[in-house]
């Protein structure tokens, strides 16, 4: 194939003494005899992990800690907690959790346990993720939930009475939550001897996690002690016989990684036997823009438009469209599923035996300095780069093709991820800590502790919210009112203000809104349209007030289908923003609080939210280039995206929700203010900047 080579044929290879020209991942058989065709029992029994079916409940049983390793697709996620119920764990109304990063995971693999088990999802086997609780009390016996909402559990029940066993799925992914719930769990098990922690993970990180286990400031108990389970962490690796992954690299970096997949995938569908494609790609964007691509090369080349059956996989994509990724390739078919990194280890896909890694995926940054938290296309790990090439060796010897150099994989690549702690802004994680009575934050017992400036960064940004008093302790009653609000503390902290202001129906909306991804129907090829419909919502104070107004129109229309097809909003997007805002206004009254609308006073709403977002200020720069704005706290260049409906009107003041960054910085969600508003919402954070004193 043109483009590529394959390490140690034609060139010399270069050194990397862990990296082979050839891989060998653990893969299950159960599927090489075609997919779809063996019962399910009899693929549980083929998965690398049923050999190990007896050591792991032994480990388990005998110590307070196991530890798991195998490759992915060997079966820890969907059969742990199945053993383990049919070991009994979930006698006597107790239950055994599993949490995952992501939430479509968390879906996923939960329906998977409730169609092998046979059961209805939501009953026997259940999973909570934010704002969706589909499990049964007292039914409820294996619960797949994400590492966030196990931690907002804690806050009700700090030491989750109501689990035997808990796995820390997917731990090798160190998101910001799985981190803090390491610690936490820790700590739980000192005065839960009886629990079960099993940390799983597809990479061999089990050292440091085994002796972040086993170090422990106080003694832990004995074995000796009747039914108390060894401190020393157990560890097991279970391995399956592996099919060869041939690598390619480019032979020349490419300027455009969206067009190479794209070219990649069609010549390997032109050349290649049967066998799916799995592309990775970053987002949503990205992976819809090369859809389309596909669609259209594909259609192009008459040969080749009956064969691709062209599926998208990110998070918030439709159920519907997630069941046709996940269901058997029809017969001569070719999959090509084009996803972000949730298929690097996260969910498991039948039959891909191509992979096509961009070498790219979104990741969070966050820089105390300049206080902005980004979403941004960044160089995924060595470590990353192979589990995405394991992802072709599940079924048979498959090909991994990298858009990449094999000198930049070798020189430029690092070999391991950045933990999320490292780089997120903590606000939320110091809340939560707080709320579990957790003062001393930086003395947590952290895997990777943070860094002091984000951490100080945060106590400054909370502080000046009112959360947290001169003592850094929760201040009452709005530290404790924010803590109880599953949302971001600058949101809970623009709905607890629209309640004195009397508008927290209008506030509630508007964090439900931005809640979602989006609530617009992204159809290819019809920008225009789009944006003529955005146009009959946009309300000159900007997104959060036009998103009031969808909302009543949606309401007006009696929540028709047909209203927001005609309107260009995704149905299913509002009926998501219903659910959400009837459970904030729940919490609300659970509070003590009596939602109230302000019925037009759109000012009051805007105050509002420049109570919650006042540091995400920033104003025009008249002397700027095309739209330049300045945050007015570092002074960073901002630029309001092009999604925005103050796009090209350029308001003097606005505040921003989030930072997006791709070529440039933007603004997305964008307020229009009055600054007055910010030192009457912020007067300590705005007398710290005193050069913009004079501006405001
Ligand atoms: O967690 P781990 O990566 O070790 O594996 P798993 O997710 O438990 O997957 C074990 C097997 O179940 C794989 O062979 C998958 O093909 C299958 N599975 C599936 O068919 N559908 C799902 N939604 C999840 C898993
Ligand atoms: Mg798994």
């Amino acid at each position: 194939m043109s483009g590529f080579w394959k390490p140690g044929s034609e060139r010399p290879k270069l050194v990397d003494d862990e990296e082979g020209g050839v891989l060998f991942f653990s893969a299950p058989r159960a599927s090489a005899g075609g997919y779809g065709y063996a019962n399910l029992e009899r693929q549980r029994l083929r998965l690398p992990v049923y050999k190990f079916r007896t050591a792991i409940l032994y480990l388990i049983e005998n110590h307070a800690t196991t530890i798991i390793v195998g490759e992915t697709g060997s079966g820890k996620t969907t059969q742990v907690p199945q053993y383990l119920k049919e070991a009994g764990w979930a006698e006597s109304g107790r239950v055994i959790a599993c949490t995952q990063p992501r939430r479509l995971a968390v879906q996923s693999v939960a329906s998977r346990v409730a169609e092998e088990m046979g059961v209805k999802l939501g009953e026997e086997v259940g999973y909570t993720i934010r704002f969706e609780d589909m499990t049964t009390p007292n039914k409820t016996m294996i619960k797949f939930l994400t590492d966030g909402v196990l931690l907002r559990e804690m806050m009700e029940d700090p030491l989750l009475t109501k689990y035997s066993v808990i796995m820390v799925d997917e731990a090798h992914e160190r998101s910001l939550s799985t981190d803090m719930l390491l610690g936490l769990l820790k700590k739980v098990q000192r005065r839960r001897p009886e629990l079960r922690l099993i940390i799983s993970s597809a990479t061999i990180e089990a050292k440091s996690m085994a002796s972040f286990f086993s170090s422990s400031k106080k003694r832990s108990i004995q074995a000796s002690v009747d039914n108390v389970p060894q401190a020393v962490p157990g560890i097991i690796s279970v391995e399956g016989k592996g099919f060869p992954v041939e690598i390619l690299y480019s032979e020349e970096p490419f300027s455009n990684y969206v067009e190479a997949a794209v070219s990649t995938v069609i010549s390997i569908h032109g050349q290649e036997p049967a066998g799916d494609i799995l592309v990775f790609l970053t987002g949503q964007d990205d992976i819809e823009m090369a859809a389309s691509l596909l669609r259209e090369e594909s259609q192009a080349l008459e040969s080749l438009s009956s064969g691709l059956l062209i599926l998208p996989l990110y998070s918030g994509l439709p159920r519907a469209e997630q069941d046709l990724v996940f269901s058997p390739t029809p017969r001569g078919k070719r999959k090509v599923i084009i996803s972000t990194n949730i298929a690097e280890t996260s969910l498991t896909l039948e039959g891909v035996v191509y992979v096509v890694d961009c070498g790219f995926s979104k990741q969070r940054f966050y820089n105390p300095i300049s206080d902005i938290e980004n979403l941004v296309v960044a160089p995924i790990s060595k470590a990353s780069a192979r589990q995405r090439a394991g992802r072709a060796g599940r079924v048979r010897a498959g090909k991994c093709f990298r858009l990449y150099t094999e000198e930049y994989f070798v020189k430029e690549m690092a070999a391991e991820g950045i933990p999320e702690m490292q780089r997120s802004n903590l606000a939320s994680s110091v809340i939560q800590l707080k709320s579990l009575g957790i003062d001393n934050i930086l003395g947590f017992d952290w895997m990777s502790p943070p860094s002091p400036e984000s951490m100080i960064r945060a106590l400054e940004v909370l502080y000046s919210l009112g959360i947290l008093d001169d003592d850094a302790k929760l201040t009452t009653p709005t530290g404790f009112q924010v803590a109880e609000f599953p949302l971001d503390p600058m949101i809970s902290k623009m709905i607890l203000s629209a309640n004195n202001n009397g508008c927290s129906e209008e506030a509630i909306t508007i964090a439900a809104v931005l809640s979602i991804q989006s609530i617009w129907v992204s159809i290819r090829g019809s920008q225009r349209e789009l944006d003529d419909a955005k146009l009959r919502f946009a309300a000159a104070e900007g997104d959060h007030i036009s998103y009031l107004n969808v909302y009543k129109g949606f309401l007006d229309s009696g929540k028709s289908p047909q209203w927001c097809h005609k309107n260009f909003i995704n149905y299913q997007a509002m009926k998501k923003v219903i659910e959400i805002r009837d459970q904030l206004i729940r919490l609300l009254k659970r509070l003590g609080m009596v939602p109230g609308s302000c019925e037009g006073d759109t000012m009051a709403v805007q105050k509002a939210i420049v109570a919650g977002f006042f540091s995400n200020a920033c104003r025009f720069d008249p002397l700027g280039q095309n739209g330049m704005y300045k945050s007015l706290r570092s002074s960073q260049e901002v630029y309001i995206h092009p999604s925005s409906v103050l796009f090209r009107v350029n308001p003097k003041w606005v505040i921003y929700h989030s930072i997006v960054s791709t070529d440039r910085q933007y603004m997305r969600n964008v307020l229009a203010i009055d600054p007055s508003w910010l030192t009457e919402a912020a007067p300590h954070f705005y007398q710290l900047q005193k050069p913009y004193l004079g501006a405001l």
